[in-house]
């Protein structure tokens, strides 16, 4: 169904994510029919460049990082007749005039804040003084939304000046993904999990995000954030939120926000012994993280896990374990909920221990799988084995999702048509960071050095420890 007809304005639109994902997934929308012909797209940046060359780069940025199935030949000259382009001063007055004038009365405007944290209230303010924003235009951000909870405050301040909470839409791309979309509908569209959902029935919780990518070209920005304020804080949390909330009333911006807070206001500060920071170590192939950032005596960590606590009555006493980082063995997304041993086993010890694991996979392969006891086929008496129930979605659903839209497709959808609820509020990413500060603070003041971990393994031993001093195990990170 295609949305309403609007005026994007990208701010940056000659960066990186523009290039890389906001201009080739507005063009899959396109050819998907979801957007309307009457939609409109302007690139505004710093530099000099005619709409004849916008659209040149953005032909080669959808050349480079993909069109979709939908899109023929041909659709993509169409899509660029929608495309413009103006070059704009966002700390000065050049330029905005003109901007405005490519601006179209009636439509939903939205504006795309691309660009790095320190321009959004030179741009907010802009937007507003030349009158290019009214009381229902949009603004979208994107992360960093601050360093730490001081300044993640002074950016909404800052906003809010301008606009109203229902006006900003701070995207944590995460929340775009399908699988994790469909963790909600598994959880609240099914009887069969809910009542099991528990401290009293889930042993421990266990969240991964590896990458096998290292942070080369990127290490300007990671060394002054390290895992913890690059994944943790925003993507992990979001995951951990959605696992551990309460069901919302609807499936309502609001409703959905307000259980997410919650869960962040209810997490343990967490004990020092229970976080294990790692960084990638050079080898005889290739250099290590601190060749990489350029940094000789760096001692941010490329890497993070821990063990937190919700203190609440559904949680109390089953711990969660976050893992993250750069430059492991595969790459693997995704949420495993441990379910308890049963109460008593009828079958004789050697049957072995065996427990349900509902685990739901973010990347590659979307999709879920729930171990399952049974009996072990064959004359060999009661033996028991674990087996999966597996549900590929692409499998299970067919060539309708061979092509699952890209995270950023979906949440630009969502700003058009209004819809909040994959949007981090300012409250969340703040209570995100009141967590997240002190864990840093005593990094720093413990003088902390992370642990150097071998590329291609699952992180640091001491994050093998952390599990197996409690009795239990990470799940494997496959290649
Ligand atoms: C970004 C981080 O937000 O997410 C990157 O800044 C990370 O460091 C990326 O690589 C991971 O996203 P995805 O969608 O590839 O899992």
């Amino acid at each position: 169904i295609p949305v309403e007809p609007f005026d994007l304005v990208i701010f940056g639109a000659t960066g990186d994510l523009a290039r890389r994902k906001i201009l080739p997934g507005l063009f899959r929308r396109y050819c998907s029919g979801q957007m309307p012909e009457d939609a409109r797209i302007l690139g505004a940046a710093r530099s000099e460049m005619d709409t004849a060359g916008f659209r040149q780069m953005v032909a080669e940025a959808v050349a480079e990082f993909g069109g979709g199935r939908h899109c023929e030949d041909g659709t993509l000259e169409q899509f660029l007749e929608i495309v413009d382009y103006e070059a704009v001063d966002a700390m000065g007055d050049g330029g905005w005039e003109a901007l405005k004038g490519h601006l179209r009365g009636g439509f939903v405007r939205a504006f795309y804040f691309s660009v790095a944290p320190s321009l959004f209230g030179a741009l907010a303010e802009r937007l507003r003084s030349f009158g290019l924003a009214d009381d229902d235009s949009r603004v979208v951000v994107e992360k960093p939304f601050g360093h730490d909870l001081e300044s993640a405050k002074a950016l909404n301040a800052t906003l809010r000046q301008h606009f109203a909470e229902d006006q900003i839409y701070r995207i944590d791309h995460y929340l775009g993904k399908e699988t994790v979309q469909n963790l909600m509908a598994v959880r609240f569209g099914n009887m069969l999990f809910e009542p099991l959902w528990n401290a009293q029935y889930v042993d421990h919780i266990q969240i991964t995000v590896a990458e096998t990518v290292d942070v080369g070209g990127r290490g300007g920005y990671y060394d002054k954030s390290g895992a913890m304020r690059d994944m943790v804080q925003n993507h992990l949390m979001q995951l951990l939120c959605l696992i551990a909330m309460e069901p919302p009333a609807r499936f309502e911006p609001d409703s959905v926000r307000d259980e997410k807070l919650k869960v962040i206001r209810a997490l343990d500060p967490v004990d020092y012994h229970h976080i294990v920071r790692g960084q990638y170590a050079a080898d005889d192939h290739q250099p290590g993280y601190r060749v990489h950032v350029e940094n000789p005596r760096s001692t941010t960590e490329s890497f993070v896990a821990m063990k937190c606590h919700i203190s609440n009555w559904r949680w109390a006493g089953t711990p969660f374990y976050l893992r993250t980082g750069k430059k492991l063995r595969g790459r693997t997304s995704e949420i495993a909920v441990v379910f308890k041993d049963a109460p008593h086993s009828i079958f004789d010890s050697e049957s072995g221990r065996h427990r349900n694991v509902l685990s739901i996979r973010l990347q590659p392969n979307e999709g879920m799988t729930l171990d399952v006891t049974i009996k072990e086929p064959g004359p060999g008496g009661m033996r028991l084995v674990d087996v999966p129930l597996d549900m590929s979605f692409a499998e299970a659903l067919g060539p309708e999702v061979e092509e699952v839209p890209d995270a950023y497709e979906r949440l630009i959808m969502d700003v058009i048509r209004g819809n909040q609820t994959l949007f981090m509020r300012g409250d969340e990413v703040e209570a995100a960071w009141a967590w997240t500060d002190p864990i840093i603070a005593g990094w720093q003041s413990r003088g902390e050095v992370p642990k150097p971990y071998d590329a291609g393994t699952a992180g640091p031993e001491d994050a093998l420890m952390l599990m197996h001093r409690d009795g239990r195990r990470w799940r494997e990170i496959r290649v």
